[in-house]
């Protein structure tokens, strides 16, 4: 039996690639290589280029490895880009997936976990955010991944496909192997430790007058490792014939931007310049997540929820990368 990694050459899913070969499964990565990187697939899997969506390379695929189960992370993920043009990400991150679902029940396979995300959500009516909290996204990426989560629930009730959607925070941090390396980068912790190591004139603090105690937002960074657990869970789950479940995945800790620079400042021993600029439109004070459940389901602790680890394990990793992959 092989398990099947979307996006298995993008940040998170590399990593998670590592974290099934150790546990001694045979791994099969379909990545178009559109925004992930070749290298960063770890060796002893087997890697395809190829689209989540082509459904003839998917069948293929499945029959060659004895594929079981699916964890699905190709996406494209940049807000901002998802609100200028809306078609790609409904076209990739929702038919492409659509397409992949399709393929993986006629073959038989009924297994997935989903790379979901707290930005289902939208703007947070409470605090840690619990699963049932309303999702009403406020940009395409967030309604894209929502509409997935849709229809995997649609092809459970219809097709007896099971799955965990897991709703990731802000994954943050590096394995031994894998860190990140967008292009371009739009999350804090390496841009903050880009500019801790001059590759970057300053990072623009976006709002200092929110009702959080120093004024910046708080986010909920949650280590890529710590994920990579909760995905091989999710899978245990589910072959233990668990039954399909929405989970949030975590710290439950928030840290606010200035936090985060502190941090990066004290690890790196290098200044962060800082520019404070307005806020920007739907960015809320306080994004965190309750992930209570995802504890009892899978029983899932995340075992680096410290900043300064989180931080540390990013900056070593661009030490011995300072060009990416
Ligand atoms: N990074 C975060 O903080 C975060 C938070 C919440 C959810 N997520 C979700 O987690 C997943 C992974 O995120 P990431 O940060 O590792 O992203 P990433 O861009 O680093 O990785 C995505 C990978 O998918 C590949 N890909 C994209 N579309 C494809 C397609 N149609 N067919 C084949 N390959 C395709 C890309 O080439 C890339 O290697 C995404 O689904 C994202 O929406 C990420």
């Amino acid at each position: 039996m092989a398990v099947l990694v979307t996006g298995g050459a993008g940040y998170i899913g590399s990593a998670f690639v590592s974290e099934l070969l150790a546990a001694g499964e045979q791994v099969v990565v379909l990545d178009d290589l559109s925004r992930g990187h070749r290298q960063a697939v770890d060796p002893r899997a087997t890697f395809e280029q190829g689209r989540t969506g082509d459904q003839p390379l998917v069948a293929r695929l499945v029959r060659e490895h004895a594929i079981d189960a699916c964890a699905h992370f190709a996406a494209f993920a940049y807000v901002g880009e998802s609100v200028t043009e809306p078609a790609r990400y409904y076209d990739n991150n929702f038919s492409q997936a659509a397409a992949l679902f399709e393929s993986l029940c006629q073959a038989g396979v009924r297994h997935v976990v989903f790379s979901s995300t707290c930005a289902t959500y939208g703007v947070p009516k409470e605090v840690p955010i619990p699963e049932g909290h309303p999702q009403w996204p406020i940009n395409p990426y967030g309604w894209s991944k929502l509409f997935v989560e849709r229809l995997l629930a649609d092809f459970d009730r219809a097709y007896g496909l099971r799955f965990v959607a897991l709703r990731y925070f802000n994954a943050a941090g590096a394995s031994a192997r894998c860190g990140e390396a967008h292009e371009p980068e739009t999350h804090l912790v390496p841009l903050v430790l880009e500019a801790a190591a001059g590759r970057r004139a300053h990072v623009t603090v976006f709002g200092n007058d929110y009702d959080t105690p120093d004024g910046t937002a708080i986010r909920d960074y949650i280590h890529i490792e710590d994920l990579g657990e909760a995905h091989l869970l999710a899978l245990r789950h589910l072959r233990g014939g668990g039954a399909s479940q929405f989970l949030n995945l975590g710290n439950g800790l928030g840290y606010s931007v200035l936090e985060v620079i502190e941090t990066a400042q004290r690890v790196t021993g290098h200044a962060v310049p800082v520019l404070m600029g307005p806020r920007r439109e739907g960015d809320p004070p306080r994004l965190v997540g309750n992930a209570a459940r995802a504890r009892e389901v899978l029983g899932w602790l995340p075992k680096r929820p410290q900043l300064e680890g989180i931080i540390r394990s990013a900056w070593e990793w661009m030490q011995a990368h300072p060009q990416g992959y």
